[in-house]
């Protein structure tokens, strides 16, 4: 029997002490929850992507009557992005969420599988690591690449 253990490095900040190109994309986030669709959830996420070309894009979640037809913050705005500019890497991703009932997430808002393996994939297109910031009201947690989220990710070679 062999085991081998996975380990994953990521950063804790505090809001207050993010550098000012993070800042400016947490905020992006943040703004972008306003124009969330979330009237089951009433939970609003937002997430910006920062491209290599310093532009960036929001997106936030868009819910349905018939739920599964809805579509996760992070995958409109990389989906958007993609779609936008399919030639310019995405440097960086922030995510953050803001329930009506509690506010902003105390803990880092930690994405879903299918929006890992979407970041994961746009990542792999680009061939080029995309930061990700999870973000919570009290701190910011930081990977260097969206694989760091995803261990054994589906592959077909
Ligand atoms: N949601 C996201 O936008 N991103 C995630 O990574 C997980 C969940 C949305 C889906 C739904 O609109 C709301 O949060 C509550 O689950």
């Amino acid at each position: 029997m062999k085991a081998r253990k996975i380990e994953i490095k990521y950063e804790i900040h505090s809001i207050g002490e993010l550098g000012a190109e993070d800042r400016k994309l947490v905020d992006a986030a943040i703004e972008a929850t306003q124009r969330s669709y979330a009237p089951y959830s009433h939970f609003h996420v937002g997430a910006a992507a920062l491209l290599e070309n310093d532009v960036i894009v929001t997106g936030t979640n868009q819910e349905n009557v018939a739920y599964p037809s809805g579509l996760c913050a992070e995958r409109t705005a990389l989906f958007y992005a993609n779609s936008q500019y399919p030639y310019v890497p995405v440097k960086a991703l922030a995510i953050v969420g803001i329930s009506e009932v509690n506010g902003m997430n105390r803990t880092p808002l930690s994405p879903c599988g299918a929006c890992r393996q979407v970041m994961l994939e746009t990542e792999n297109r680009f061939a080029t690591p995309m930061r990700v910031l999870l973000c919570g009201k009290e701190e910011v947690y930081i990977v260097e690449s969206a694989k760091d989220l995803l261990p054994f990710a589906f592959d077909n070679y």
